[in-house]
């Protein structure tokens, strides 16, 4: 099978000229995986079919208010019924990897507290078989934010440590099912983002609140996210425990877990505010990933936050410290960091979350990129080369996917101009182009995942955000590839460009 995505150095549209960012296949590895992203949640609808049980997303996007234009995932991108056509939609682009999420709900509808629903096990045995027939890899995600209702309704979820029992369960009906043929795991996508979104602003499910900030209009604890945080690593260490006693000799995959990874730059010169960008990073992506390489949090976490910061036990250091083969990162966007420590932020709750530093995509009324459709996502292309070299340093040159990285235009864009989205074909491109400079800086990095095949439900966004390289009409459903998709598709070869 020939990896196919893209990347001739000659740009012949003039569309298409930006400085100096051609970007070439011999500029990464030779197994390296290119593929393209979607989540259950997000693609699959079929809320109530088959069996499935009700998500906590499921009842969370039917309050109205919750989600823009009062949207929810109850059909989604049909993706339940249309998977076949989805996976051939991945094949024509050229991928040779497809990552998408298990709906927890669709094959443990009750959690532990009842039993597996076969016709979820036949659609993700359907999904990968069909994969495998195109010889496409499977790079699949246990935990990407939805999860069964009644583990919220019993005992809070993540906020106990119950639903690390859940969790493994969760994590060994997928190595049982599937794990003879899937050999890429994530056990949980963008976990730092989910604890910020869900306990600190009140975003997402359960709509928690540390702090009067964001959608919160008065705080609950600082102390919630960093024990949800705490349970989903222990859950994920448990859940790679046991693969590896009890799969991985038979089965010999690979498990890693997601950062939300934002990168950060000062926003004046001096000291204060590069201790800032320092604190800003240990803060999101230290704090998910230092203890699975380390066995604890970043040092200035601890520095900070006291005894409020969970501890590991000596025996959960033992199976946390270097419980992932991989590191996988989600790269949208660089932000610039102020120091809050010694100088004053009026901000809230925000502090906590980015390590007492305040970020911001403006400086003296310029923006640090091009914005897009998502309100602090901004076009920075340099930041994907500074991440990596980041993550790579930090954690001694570990294997790295870039398992997401997408562009959404901004929201007042309609047809033809979505279809013809010439500005995600730069930024794939420039991206591409940085992540190429850091591979040559040194950092061992094996995949990169375009977010997303089509567009899809961006959780409180609705379908108001498109990061598809496939439209979806969301009357008809109907599925029609941007220009971007052809430049995935075609670029492979000059022949064949119809770009
Ligand atoms: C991260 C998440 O994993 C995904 O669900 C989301 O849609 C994209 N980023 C875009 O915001």
């Amino acid at each position: 099978f020939v990896v196919h995505l893209l990347l001739s150095a000659s740009s012949d549209g003039k569309d298409f000229d930006i400085e100096s960012q051609d970007v070439k296949r011999s500029q990464f590895p030779d197994n390296f995986l290119f593929g393209t992203a979607i989540s259950s949640y997000q693609v699959e609808g079929g809320y109530l079919d088959d069996g499935k049980g009700l998500s906590n997303w499921d009842a969370f996007s039917h309050v109205p208010g919750n989600i823009k234009n009062n949207e929810n995932g109850d059909v989604a991108d049909d993706d339940y019924h249309l998977f076949l056509e989805d996976i051939e939609m991945a094949r024509s682009l050229g991928v040779n990897s497809y990552r998408f999420s298990i709906s927890w709900a669709r094959i443990l509808p009750r959690g532990r507290f009842g039993e597996v629903n076969p016709s979820g096990i036949k659609f993700y045995n359907n999904i990968i078989d069909n994969l495998l027939i195109r010889g496409i890899e499977p790079f699949v995600t246990i935990f990407h934010h939805d999860h069964p209702q009644e583990l919220e309704d019993r005992y809070g979820s993540w906020l106990s440590p119950l639903m690390q029992e859940d969790f493994v369960l969760l994590a060994e009906t997928c190595f049982k099912n599937f794990g003879d043929r899937v050999k890429y795991w994530v056990t949980i996508n963008e976990a730092n983002l989910f604890a910020d979104m869900a306990y600190i602003r009140g975003l997402y499910p359960p709509a928690r609140c540390s702090a009067p900030f964001g959608n919160c209009s008065v705080g609950n604890s600082d102390i919630e996210p960093l024990v949800v945080l705490h349970n989903m690593l222990l859950s994920h260490a448990k859940a790679v425990k046991l693969y590896r006693e009890q799969f991985q000799p038979e089965q010999g995959g690979s498990l890693g877990l997601i950062a939300h990874s934002h990168m950060y730059e000062p926003l004046r010169d001096g000291e204060a505010d590069l201790q800032a960008v320092k604190r800003a990073l240990a803060f999101t992506v230290g704090w998910a990933i230092d203890p699975l390489v380390f066995g604890d949090y970043p040092p200035e976490m601890r520095q900070y936050h006291g005894s409020e910061l969970p501890r590991f036990s000596p025996e959960e250091t033992e199976y946390v410290k270097g419980s992932i083969d991989f590191i996988g990162i989600n790269h949208y966007s660089t932000l610039y960091a102020k120091d809050c420590i010694h100088s004053h932020c009026a901000l809230g709750g925000d502090h906590f979350i980015r390590g007492f530093a305040y970020t911001t995509g403006e400086r003296d009324g310029i923006l640090i990129g091009e914005p897009t459709g998502v309100e602090r996502f901004y076009v920075v292309p340099r930041g994907m080369e500074k991440i990596v070299d980041y993550v790579s340093k930090r954690y001694n040159n570990m294997p790295i996917y870039v398992t997401e990285n997408g562009y959404s235009p901004p929201q007042t864009e309609q047809v033809p101009d979505l279809l013809h989205d010439v500005n995600r074909i730069k930024f794939h491109r420039s991206y591409l182009a940085a992540l190429a400079r850091a591979i040559r800086n040194g950092a061992d990095v094996r995949g990169y995942f375009v977010w997303s095949l089509m567009d899809n439900f961006e959780w409180t966004g609705g379908y108001s955000v498109t990061f598809g390289v496939y439209y979806v009409d969301r009357q008809t459903l109907k599925r029609t590839p941007k220009l971007s998709a052809k430049w995935i598709c075609c670029k492979r070869s000059n022949k064949s460009s119809s770009i």
